[in-house]
């Protein structure tokens, strides 16, 4: 198959590198990023090593889907840059937070739209080189649980590169989860300036990691999203599991970047006002995590 990886970060060169190994592929991202793995290829270090060598340049080709990585508020932007460039074409998103699928929906049309979620985790070293640092299943699927021929194909394509890829008929809920997870973790994370495993470790921590949980449960509920498992449980799990991480959001803090807070916050507060009930750590995080993007530190 032909890709485009579109936000070629560290995640989108991940998949785009792994990709590569039987596929055409073109990353679309930073100038600097690309020039650097055109000269000396993609370097990936961790659980995947290699020097991998997909495309940094289009040469007016077509391609058969878009793989979209970019931050989650730059999802409109990035749709309406690919139509403009490439054309209308499917396009399967792995970004964080809730919403993402809806705007691609009105972009490309429904019928063109794959969601997905993935435990892979990637975290950037250099131009031209990432680190593979966490490994895991990757869930493909249609918004309305189809199974066309697109997203089958796609799935193998996936496996075949060693990416371990299941279509399931409920993207919705497994998106939703994973975006109850990052508000929990990402959310305290972030204003407790901790790593995952700190959430475990402290009682306090622990403690707010359950109300979160139990309020976007609360929220799903409202919104009769059959999450299916006990979300907090799920949380310690990924916490537990990525005790040395330091999120995605802590991270962009840190380095003074804006974050995906309207996407996983913001979203969840929204959803939960569609649906006449109260949200008020969900508020209180997205407040807090919007002042932290702006804070200028003492000393
Ligand atoms: O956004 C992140 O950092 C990750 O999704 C997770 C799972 C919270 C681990 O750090």
């Amino acid at each position: 198959m032909r890709f485009i990886v579109f936000g070629a970060g560290a995640l989108g060169s991940l998949f785009g590198g792994l990709l590569s190994r039987h596929h055409d592929v073109l990353l679309v991202g930073r100038k600097e990023h690309l020039s650097a793995v055109a000269k000396r290829g993609l370097t990936i270090e961790g659980i995947t090593s290699g020097v991998f060598r997909p495309d940094t340049e289009w040469d007016g080709s077509s391609y058969d889907m878009v793989l979209l990585t970019t931050k989650a508020y730059d999802t409109e932007r990035a749709a309406r840059e690919i139509l403009a460039t490439f054309g209308k074409m499917p396009v399967l998103s792995l970004q964080n937070g809730i919403g993402n699928e809806e705007v691609l929906a009105d972009v490309f049309g429904r019928e063109q739209v794959m969601g997905g979620v993935t435990s892979h985790g990637a975290t950037f070293v250099e131009n031209g080189r990432i680190y593979h640092a966490g490994t895991g299943e990757t869930l493909i699927g249609m918004l309305d649980g189809r199974t066309p021929d697109m997203l089958k194909k796609t799935a193998d394509a996936f496996n075949r590169c060693g990416i371990p890829t299941t279509i399931t008929s409920h993207i919705q809920r497994e998106i939703w989860k994973k975006t109850m997870v990052n508000a929990a973790i990402n959310g305290l994370t972030s204003i407790l300036r901790c790593r995952n495993g700190f959430l475990l470790e402290n009682e306090h921590a622990s403690h707010l990691l359950e109300r979160v949980c139990s309020e976007c449960s609360a929220i799903a509920r409202a919104a009769h999203m059959d999450i299916g498992e006990d979300i907090t449980e799920k949380t310690r799990e990924v916490a537990r599991n990525t005790a040395e991480n330091i999120s995605s959001m802590l991270q962009d803090i840190l380095k003074g970047k804006k974050t995906e807070v309207d996407e996983i916050h913001g979203a969840f507060a929204a959803v939960a006002r569609v649906h006449g009930i109260s949200a008020p750590i969900n508020e209180f995080l997205a407040q807090a995590i919007r002042a932290m993007e702006n804070v200028r530190h003492l000393g």
